[in-house]
């Protein structure tokens, strides 16, 4: 029986993984048709807690092209979460009538807690303001398309660096390649979090924190823009004063390297005048189409030599458990209270916040 792995943090995956998923995601890109039936008979159920375009129709779109179906929900007030139903009887009844399941929650941590139940293998589409480890894999490969490299880069990332997942991802991804240089440009109140700036630090990473985009865009290979994530502050008042504060203009741009390029998870608001979309630099549209090709390859490597019906115990090697409850008010075992307590190295094992005391 095949060992069930799931994709919760992009960092689990071994550099020989990775490669090996960028070659399958150009492979299916060059002959399309091949792969049409790859996964004929195979169910991928999308639970989908927050709003999404992107991830959510792309690994529909990836399942549908390898030849399976897609089960699902994109509004929770239509599932049976609007009775009170727990998210691990959800997980433990959608993994019996589907191969993979992908989840998108507001709540940090709550992929992991998901795979502590089910029986197939569980995608984490964004946890929160935690992780978006598929997000990292579309930004990487779009790396590797652009530079041929993910190493020796110089970075800017600009916006929600507080709140934004797909900036966590990515930073701790892209600072375990080598001479890599980051410009974190946000407010005081949008920092890095503490958390993911002390792994920055262990990983022994080169970063600045700047102010403005204007310091730092003539040294940059990439500039990754992120939305301000408004539905995350406490209140309107909160998420006005941070709103509109950085936008990338076609000026601004003008100070920029011929082979800069701009990314952008999306989707955007405000943050990139319209009259970017048109300049050569904006690979953010090409991105998201990576997007598709990187969970195909995905999709294709954990239900591989799978078969319908079988079910693997919920997993295997999970870290020890801890003796106090996370602190974290938007970790998921503040609302899941029946949650074991685990940690890793000082870590809550949900949310990756440190477990103080
Ligand atoms: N990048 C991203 O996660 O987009 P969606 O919210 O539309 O899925």
């Amino acid at each position: 029986m095949n060992t069930l792995r799931h994709l919760l943090d992009f960092g689990s995956l071994t550099e020989k993984e990775w490669d090996s998923l960028c070659n399958e995601a150009d492979k299916i890109r060059q002959n399309p048709d091949e792969y049409a039936s790859a996964r004929r008979g195979a169910v991928l159920a999308t639970l989908f807690y927050e709003p999404s375009t992107r991830t959510q129709l792309s690994f529909q779109t990836a399942m549908l092209r390898l030849g399976g179906s897609v089960i699902g929900f994109s509004d929770p007030r239509s599932s049976s979460v609007a009775k009170g139903e727990s998210l691990r009887d959800t997980v433990k009844i959608v993994g019996s009538y589907a191969d993979v399941i992908v989840i998108r929650s507001p709540l940090d941590g709550a992929a992991f807690a998901a795979s502590l139940y089910s029986p197939v293998p569980v995608i984490n589409a964004g946890d929160g303001s935690h992780l978006h480890p598929t997000q990292t894999m579309a930004d990487l490969y779009t790396l590797k398309r652009e530079f041929g490299r993910c190493d020796n880069l110089k970075i800017g990332v600009c916006g929600d660096l507080y709140y934004g997942r797909t900036v966590h991802s990515l930073l701790s991804a892209l600072a375990k390649y080598k001479g890599n240089k980051f410009y974190l440009i946000s407010t005081e109140s949008l920092r890095l979090p503490e958390y993911c700036a002390r792994e920055l630090s262990e990983l022994g990473a080169e970063y600045y924190e700047v102010r403005t985009i204007e310091e730092c865009i003539g040294e940059l290979d990439v500039l990754y823009m992120t939305r301000i994530q408004r539905e995350r502050f406490a209140s309107p008042e909160e998420y006005e004063r941070e709103a509109g504060v950085y936008v990338l203009t076609a000026e601004k741009l003008s100070r920029a390297k011929d082979s800069l390029a701009i990314l952008h998870p999306l989707p955007k608001v405000d943050e990139i005048s319209p009259e970017v979309d048109d300049d050569p630099r904006a690979k953010y549209f090409a991105q998201a189409e990576n997007g598709l090709f990187i969970r195909m390859a995905l999709i294709l490597w954990l239900t591989e030599n799978r078969s319908f019906a079988q079910k693997s115990p919920p997993s295997a090697k999970y870290p020890i458990p801890a003796e106090r409850i996370c602190t974290n008010p938007r970790c998921v075992t503040a609302r899941e209270k029946y949650l074991p307590a685990l940690a890793s190295g000082g870590r809550c094992a949900y949310c990756a916040h440190i477990i103080v005391g």
